[in-house]
């Protein structure tokens, strides 16, 4: 591919425009006003006030032709759709899952699965979770713990695999279990929470043999596994030239199911499911699925949504793709670190986390440096991008140590350019270097769940 072997140059798009979008431009008046208007919660801003949207990379790709084209084979049955049939083919050929259960999104498919598998008292151990898994495992009365290593603490540390998890303290929860159950053990691949960092197979078979050992069965967080596998081929000895699908399958071999959230490396706008290998769990779902998504035929989608899935999960393999893809991350990470600017190390697979502890060393953690941060970079440039720190994750105690204070710069799927990328770094450098004039800011509405989704909050 062109520029493939040239580390500094803008990673060169392995796609052509078909349809464009306009991008809006509000005025600096007009941002500032925006964020009034939206209690400076990014989440309350319309697309139209919005230059690059970086707030998340989930449900935000752009569909390729053949996607396009898959949605007009739409065969909108109620029960035993062809497409279902397509996109169940499609996962079980990914996963090697024999049963697979379609719903409207990730956080659907957590509710199925950890309703039927959560009591109160349990505890369920996860390198990190995500919000939607951590307050899944809350809602059914359980303890969401974070078992990953040290390294995924420490922003400025390298190393490969920064998302594995810390095999001493899993075993020590399942060391505990007849005190406190643990009813399943889960990584998230690619750890979002720490960084978008990958897991490495090595330590999958390790967390697979532990929870084997204890009967404890494992389930992956499986949205972002194809960009997990891409890391696997190019930093794990022995994998350079093994496939995607080749990773993937060693990696679901080591698991007794996952749930998904297509949203992300199935390439299309909504869509996910839950996959599992036991037939009396599957029954399970799929009552629980019939009551709040619809038949297990369909799952609260639309059938051509179900077909878009099946080429999208094929399409998130491609070695071109992922190439381009994971190369873009690390390019807005080179151009903003090249600026001086702190950035979560090493760049992980969808998008570059800030590491907000070194951007603004100056405020306390109750000034909510992160959102302060994420606030400036809509103010300077239009950028929107999220906090993933202590108002996502609040406090949790008993959870583990907290996931490190970090903004991310999610990068949709397909969507942007190099030059796109160049503003977003342009705009973080102009917010890095009046960085000593920012500002806390202090929450003035407080949700109880998911804060970070409706919080209002003002400058101190
Ligand atoms: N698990 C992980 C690791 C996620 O990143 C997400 C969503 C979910 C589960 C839930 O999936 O949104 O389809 O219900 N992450 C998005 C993000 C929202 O911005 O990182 P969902």
């Amino acid at each position: 591919m062109p520029n493939s072997g040239s580390p500094e140059a803008p990673p060169f798009e392995p796609y052509k425009v078909k349809v464009v979008e306009a991008i809006p431009f509000p005025s600096r008046e007009e941002r500032e006003s925006a964020l009034h208007r939206a209690g400076f919660n990014l989440f309350n801003l319309t697309s139209d006030e919005v230059v690059i949207d970086l707030l998340t990379d989930s449900g935000t790709s752009a569909m390729s032709d053949r996607q396009w084209a898959a949605l007009m084979l739409g065969d909108e049955t109620y029960a035993g759709s062809r497409n279902f049939r397509h996109f169940e083919e499609t996962v079980r050929e990914i996963t090697g899952f024999p049963h697979i259960i379609p719903a409207h999104q990730g956080r659907a498919a957590e509710n199925l699965l950890f309703s039927s598998l959560v009591k109160p008292g349990d505890v369920v151990p996860n390198n990190m979770h995500f919000d939607t898994t951590r307050s899944h495992v809350i809602h059914n009365g359980g303890q969401p713990v974070n078992v990953a290593i040290a390294e995924a603490y420490d922003a400025q540390r390298e190393h490969p695999f920064k998302g594995n998890v810390d095999l001493a303290r899993l075993q020590a929860y399942l060391d505990a279990r007849v005190q406190a159950p643990v009813p399943l053990v889960m990584v998230t691949l690619t750890n979002n929470t720490g960084g978008g960092q990958p897991v490495s197979l090595e330590n999958l078979r390790a967390v697979s043999a532990l929870a084997r050992h204890a009967g404890v069965p494992l389930y992956f967080d499986m949205c972002r596994w194809a960009e997990n596998a891409y890391f696997i081929r190019l930093r794990e000895p022995g994998c350079a030239q093994r496939s995607i699908a080749e990773i993937g399958r060693a990696m679901f071999d080591l698991a007794d199911g996952a749930t998904m959230s297509a949203k992300k490396d199935g390439l299309v706008n909504i869509g996910g499911f839950v996959a599992v290998r036991d037939g009396n769990l599957a029954a399970k779902l799929k009552e629980q699925l019939i009551l709040f998504e619809g038949f297990p035929t369909y799952g609260g989608l639309a059938r051509r949504d179900l077909e878009a899935m099946a080429v999208g999960l094929r399409e998130a393999m491609e070695l071109k793709y992922l190439t381009h893809r994971v190369g873009q991350v690390a390019y807005l990470a080179r151009e903003i670190v090249a600026g001086g600017a702190p950035v979560f190390l090493p760049a992980g697979g969808h998008g570059v986390y800030l590491d907000v502890d070194r951007f603004l060393p100056h405020l306390a953690p109750d000034d909510l440096p992160g959102q302060a941060l994420a606030i400036e970079l809509y103010r300077e440039g239009g950028v929107r991008t999220v906090e993933i720190g202590a108002i996502m994750f609040g406090d949790a105690p008993g959870s583990g140590p907290a996931p490190p204070e970090l903004v991310r710069l999610a990068i949709p799927r397909r969507v942007y350019t190099a030059s796109h990328l160049k503003y977003v770094a342009d705009t973080v450098l102009a917010v890095w270097k009046r960085r000593a004039e920012i500002r806390g800011v202090r929450m003035t509405h407080r949700p109880e769940r998911l804060p970070h989704f409706t919080a209002r909050f003002e400058p101190k």
